[in-house]
């Protein structure tokens, strides 16, 4: 009891509850909610509570000190995939993410790698040119040591395959440049390619936790079904992975709970840990990128459930949101801007009705 108060009144210490004069310091008063923030509400439950980030806005005083209040977990939004870290064959730039990474580390948050191998995203010389599937072995097999190397023993999990399964309601492999098109190798022979994927991130960095990440497989349905059966494959056979990333990027306001439940009951159940990777509730908003009170209530009740949701099951070990403030979403343009207001804060960086439930859920489990 003595131990769980002082972590508590340290935890407030660190996380700046005690100190609202050091945040209007940074010019923005009163955007912080009463209570915990999210981190110190999860101080004492082991899971992560994390954010997708830009690092050219950490430079944004409200946007640093909002970020390094309410998460321990953070993830570079686009500045460590292939385009941005891989610009030229024999070039690598670790300049946005190595920001990511120190900022990470200056506030005692834990780092996620995003993405070592996804068909989005790449650069111009990778897709411009023809090569052997030997040669595409070759390169990445490189890209992945290089990148997972830089950041040995500094990355917490890496999503080292990304949105490999196609949308299509079968359950089958996407034809992407890294499978079949023409592939490193293993066109035509279901998920070795992935495996072989994990084996060379493995090689790379053998304390990283190594994840599969993929959309539109939170639920029960044949996309996460054949997600299971090579999960499920892998770890019987020992391939190195560690857990399933579950996007949980959630339109039209609808969530079957119960079912992602029995998703992550079912993956945790092997052995395996889940995290929540990419969460947003896009909300319809008006032209001026504004979303009704009935709307942003019930985005706050999806944030909540499907947090008890992951809450349920001690394998599911983290929730990440893409983004924190509405200032910056993917969503916007995602959705030619019909969409919006998908995150935690507003434009402003006041916390919403989302914020609330979160962190409501997270304080539940105790
Ligand atoms: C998105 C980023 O948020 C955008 O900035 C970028 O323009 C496109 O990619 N699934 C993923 C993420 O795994 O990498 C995507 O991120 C969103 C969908």
């Amino acid at each position: 009891m003595a131990v769980f108060r002082i972590g508590a009144i340290l935890g407030l210490l660190l996380t700046g509850v005690w100190f609202p004069a050091l945040q209007s310091r940074e010019g923005y008063e009163g955007t912080q909610s009463n209570g915990l923030p999210l981190r110190g509400a999860v101080e004492h439950s082991g899971i992560l509570i994390g954010t997708a980030i830009r690092p050219q806005r950490l430079s944004e005083p409200a946007y640093a000190a909002t970020l390094s209040r309410e998460f321990n977990l953070v993830e570079p939004e686009d500045a460590m995939k292939w385009e941005s870290v891989h610009p030229a064959q024999d070039q690598f730039d670790f300049s946005q993410a190595d920001r990511a990474a120190d900022f990470a580390a200056e506030h005692r948050m834990k780092l996620r790698g995003h993405t070592l191998v996804w068909h989005h995203q790449l650069s111009p010389w990778l897709t411009e040119r023809r090569r052997s599937p030997d040669q595409l072995a070759l390169v990445l097999k490189t890209h992945i040591q290089t990148v997972a190397g830089h950041y040995r023993g500094r990355v917490l999990a890496w999503d080292v395959v990304n949105e490999a399964f196609a949308e299509d309601g079968t359950g089958n492999l996407k034809n992407t440049i890294w499978y079949n098109q023409p592939g490193i190798g293993f066109a035509g022979q279901g998920t070795a390619y992935i495996e072989q994927c994990f084996r060379w991130a493995h090689e790379a960095d053998p304390q990283a936790l190594l994840f599969y990440n993929d959309a539109e497989a939170e639920a029960i349905n044949p996309k996460s079904n054949a997600i299971y059966a090579m999960v499920r494959d892998f770890k019987r056979r020992a391939v190195p992975i560690d857990g399933v990333g579950l996007q949980m990027h959630i339109t039209h306001l609808h969530s079957d709970t119960l079912s992602i439940a029995r998703n992550i009951e079912r993956i945790t159940s092997l052995g395996l840990q889940v995290h929540i990777t990419e969460m947003d509730v896009a909300v319809p908003v008006d032209t001026a990128g504004n979303a009704t009170t009935e709307d942003l209530q019930h985005q706050a009740e999806i944030y909540r459930d499907i947090a008890a949701a992951c809450l349920r099951y001690p394998g599911c070990t983290a929730i990440q949101t893409w983004g924190f403030t509405d200032k910056y979403s993917w969503i916007g343009s995602h959705s030619r801007h019909r969409q919006g207001a998908a995150l935690l804060f507003d434009h402003d960086y006041r916390p919403k009705p989302s914020y609330q439930a979160l962190r409501d859920a997270l304080q539940k489990r105790h």
